[in-house]
């Protein structure tokens, strides 16, 4: 459910016009609907409400706008993050650091020792081999750090290859079989404290079973811990929820959290994590853009917009489907298909392809589910500056990030002098 809908014949988000937002910020421009993210966060809290002790770490890569920060930390959110890049900007916006879990494969020195500092909740860790950093870092500052075990519990998600992270195959998390003899290994390192376990198994997920297996071998290993005397105090089920982008019918975040909360009745004392990212933003935001030109050909009709594959790459990377529609309705125009493409200088860069679209030269399209991996994805591939960003809270509009300018382009940037 999301807040962005017809008004007669003009797009909304909630009580603005998008044609309105393009006059006044230009195109291409992100808009995002305060009351739709407001919306999926409340539905994953309050269903996670019904477990006794339970927090909910918005994925930041999804989004790290500060503006969708601040949001989420007002609402009592926390945070998962994969940099110490996010972790400032974590910090920037609000949040609250103890409310923050690390995760990622690649963890620096200098990240952790700042996270250290800032006191985070948790380190997910992925590898041996981080943990060893982890314990000289953390000894170096004469704290423990608190640590939780990613596992790979070998599920398949059923998802798009590149979004897939819980299979043997994947360079995430730690072997499942392995993880009992880590943490028994890890229990005798001075400067750790072991807290925690999690996964995330993948992306995009529309069905509920896989979390549920997941969870499932999760608790076992949990069991097994506890039998040797190791006590966990949470269990992390990472992110991965689905949402809505053409057909799919993924589980309601209170379906599946409810259904993780009862699975979880017999184990009162542990603490329910969550990461979700996608759930939360991507249908909560939309890419506008304007059409330069309509081309016809012999094969194809081609609608070249402003916005590109570095503004938004689902479509290129993923062959992501995404929902493009007529910032104004014009029935009088004839409906045509067309490859919705960029001015980008590569055959990948499009938007949709084969969309039936009645429009002309100057029309505004949205693209619909623009709000999670759009803008954090974004690049200035063919020095293109990148675009604006706009919250709108009612009837209110915010620009929370302003088109780049043409300096930004080479800011850091030196000729050499001889
Ligand atoms: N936790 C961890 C450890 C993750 O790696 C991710 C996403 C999440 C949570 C949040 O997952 P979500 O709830 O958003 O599915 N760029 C891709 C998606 C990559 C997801 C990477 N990890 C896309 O545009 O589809």
């Amino acid at each position: 459910m999301d807040y962005f809908s017809y008004q007669g014949n003009s797009l909304f988000a909630e009580q603005v016009a998008l044609a309105d937002i393009a006059s006044q910020y230009g195109t291409p421009t992100y808009v995002y609907s305060r009351a739709t993210i407001e919306r999926h966060y409340r539905a994953f809290a309050d269903a996670a409400a019904a477990h006794p002790h339970s927090l909910v770490c918005y994925a930041v890569k999804a989004n790290s706008n500060l503006a969708v920060l601040n949001l989420l930390a007002r609402l009592g959110s926390g945070f998962d993050l994969v940099s110490g890049g996010e972790l400032r900007r974590v910090i920037a916006a609000g949040g609250d650091p103890a409310k923050v879990v690390f995760s990622g494969v690649g963890k620096t020195a200098e990240e952790m020792h700042f996270a250290l500092q800032l006191g985070i909740k948790c380190f997910n860790v992925e590898s041996v081999s981080e943990l060893h950093r982890l314990q000289d870092v953390a000894k170096a500052l004469g704290k423990k750090a608190p640590v939780s075990l990613r596992v790979n519990p070998d599920i398949d998600a059923k998802t798009h290859p590149y979004i897939s992270t819980g299979l043997k195959a994947n360079k995430f998390g730690i072997d499942i079989l392995l993880a009992a003899d880590i943490y028994r290994a890890a229990r005798e390192l001075s400067h750790i404290e072991l807290v925690g376990v999690d996964c995330h198994i993948g992306s995009q997920l529309t069905e509920t079973q896989p979390f549920l297996d997941a969870l499932e071998k999760l608790l076992a290993l949990i069991e097994a811990l506890k039998a040797d005397g190791i006590e966990l105090k949470h269990i992390d089920i990472g992110g991965g929820l689905g949402v809505t982008y053409d057909q799919e019918v993924p589980p309601s975040p209170a379906d599946y959290i409810s259904k993780v909360v009862e699975r979880l009745k017999a184990y009162p004392q542990l603490e329910l994590i969550m990461e979700p990212g996608r759930a939360i933003m991507a249908n909560a935001g939309i890419l506008l853009t304007k059409v330069e030109f309509l081309k016809p050909g012999q094969e194809k009709h081609f609608a070249i917009v402003d916005a590109a594959m570095n503004d938004l790459i689902r479509p290129a990377l993923y062959s992501a489907w995404m929902n493009i529609v007529p910032v104004v309705l014009n029935n009088s125009l004839p409906r045509q298909n067309y490859d919705v493409v960029g001015p980008v200088c590569e055959t990948g860069d499009f938007l949709g392809k084969d969309r039936e679209l009645a429009i002309a030269e100057g029309d505004l399209l949205a693209v619909r589910s623009a709000g999670a991996y759009g803008f954090t994805m974004s690049s200035n591939y063919n020095s293109r500056p990148r675009a604006a960003e706009v919250m709108v809270d009612g009837q209110h509009c915010h620009l929370i990030r302003q088109r780049e300018q043409w300096q930004d382009l080479w800011r850091g940037e030196q000729v050499i002098s001889s």
